[in-house]
């Protein structure tokens, strides 16, 4: 997607071999800045700070971090570090352990002093990987806001809320619940996007604004407690979100705050869908409930970053000083409240069967 009218990726392999590039999302929208990863050490941070973050771009960092990893050493002892160490990074994504245990795997059979060039290789084929299968779920999910589209009775634009990031950003290119947004919008379909602002980080109002901004597709801020009333006010057509791992019947764990709008579209008849790439399945899950749910620094609740007039960009403090602070990361939503999950392979139910359905191949066994 482009930045200014230039084609970028959130991470990128350096011309020079030198390193890998990203985007610096925490200081997004603000300003652009972009980082080298020369290191295991560099790519973890960039993961656990959240340089990087959503699920599939954690996956495609985990992989170029091992190869940055075993440039330094490719010893058996030192992959195993560095797969530890980059799992222990953020607990809730899948797609990490998944991208880890695939680089491990590739590279193992290759003698210590062929093994960076061959996870080097790999983590490329990760990536390209991502941008096809996030280019099939757009497709998939235009079809559906398609039929969402013609089906309305006021012919007006296809209103559609989301929550957090789930756009290019989060990706290697696309974007899973934002893909259908862009194909929409290059298709000709009129698209509006209700942006949920997603306290505590505030992905949506730093980075989902800005992202359908550079595309041009119309898009407004809400904050996290207004699609209640938007979905009772019959201004939203459909949701679509992301997920950081799915269970093998259907239930998504996402950013918090993804359950109530889940029950909030339920009350409203509001179709609420999840996109997902086949990687953020958990098919050694068998529901939700077992997904350990990632906790977070009280800073990132008891402060908000922001731009001032004068421009400097700063943290300030909106809690008393003394208040104790509790940071859940993710929900879980269950099944029974998404319309439908948009992978790659097509639109299923979700529920055991649908995506035993679309993955006969995986289901039932482990993804790695
Ligand atoms: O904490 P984050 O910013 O990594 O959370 C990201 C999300 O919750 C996304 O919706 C999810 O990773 C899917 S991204 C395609």
């Amino acid at each position: 997607m482009k930045v200014n009218g230039v084609a970028y990726r959130p991470i990128w392999p350096e011309a020079d071999g030198a390193g890998v590039g990203i985007i610096d999302q925490t200081k997004l929208p603000h300003r652009f800045e972009t980082v080298r990863l020369t290191s295991l050490a560099d790519a973890a941070h960039a993961i656990r700070a959240m340089l990087v973050r959503g699920a599939p771009l954690i996956g495609a960092t985990a992989a170029y971090g091992m190869w940055l990893a075993l440039r330094a050493d490719a010893s058996d002892a030192a992959l195993a570090e560095a797969a530890e160490t980059l799992v222990a990074t953020r607990p809730t994504a899948v797609n990490l352990r998944w991208a880890v245990d695939d680089l491990r795997a590739t590279v193992r059979p290759f003698p210590e002093g062929e093994r960076a060039a061959a996870a080097f290789r790999r983590a490329g084929e990760i990536c390209e990987a991502d941008v096809a299968t996030n280019a099939a779920i757009g497709r998939h999910g235009l079809e559906v806001f398609r039929r969402i589209h013609a089906e309305k009775r006021d012919g007006g634009p296809l209103r559609v809320l989301t929550h957090c990031n789930a756009g290019w950003l989060a990706t290697v290119d696309w974007g899973t619940a934002l893909a259908p947004v862009y194909m929409a919008h290059d298709a000709g379909i009129p698209v509006e996007v209700w942006v949920d602002e997603t306290r505590p980080r505030n992905q949506g109002a730093a980075l989902t604004a800005w992202e359908l901004g550079q595309h041009g597709v119309p898009n407004r801020v809400v904050v996290d407690n207004a699609g209640g009333l938007l979905m009772a006010h019959g201004q939203v057509d459909v949701c679509i979100t992301g997920t950081d791992r799915t269970a093998a019947n259907g239930d998504v764990c996402n950013k918090i705050g993804t359950y109530l709008k889940a029950l909030a579209a339920r009350d409203n008849g509001v179709p609420f869908y999840v996109a997902l790439p086949g990687p953020t399945i958990d098919w050694n899950l068998s529901d939700g409930g077992q997904i350990p749910i990632e906790e977070r620094a009280a800073r990132e609740v008891s402060h908000v970053q922001g731009m001032a007039d004068d421009g400097t960009v700063a943290e300030v403090r909106v809690t008393p000083p003394d208040a104790e602070v509790a940071n859940y990361g993710f929900d879980v939503t269950p099944a029974r409240l998404v319309t439908g999950l948009i992978t790659e392979r097509g639109v299923c139910t979700a529920s055991t069967a649908g995506l035993a359905g679309l993955y006969p191949d995986m289901a039932g066994g482990s993804a790695a």
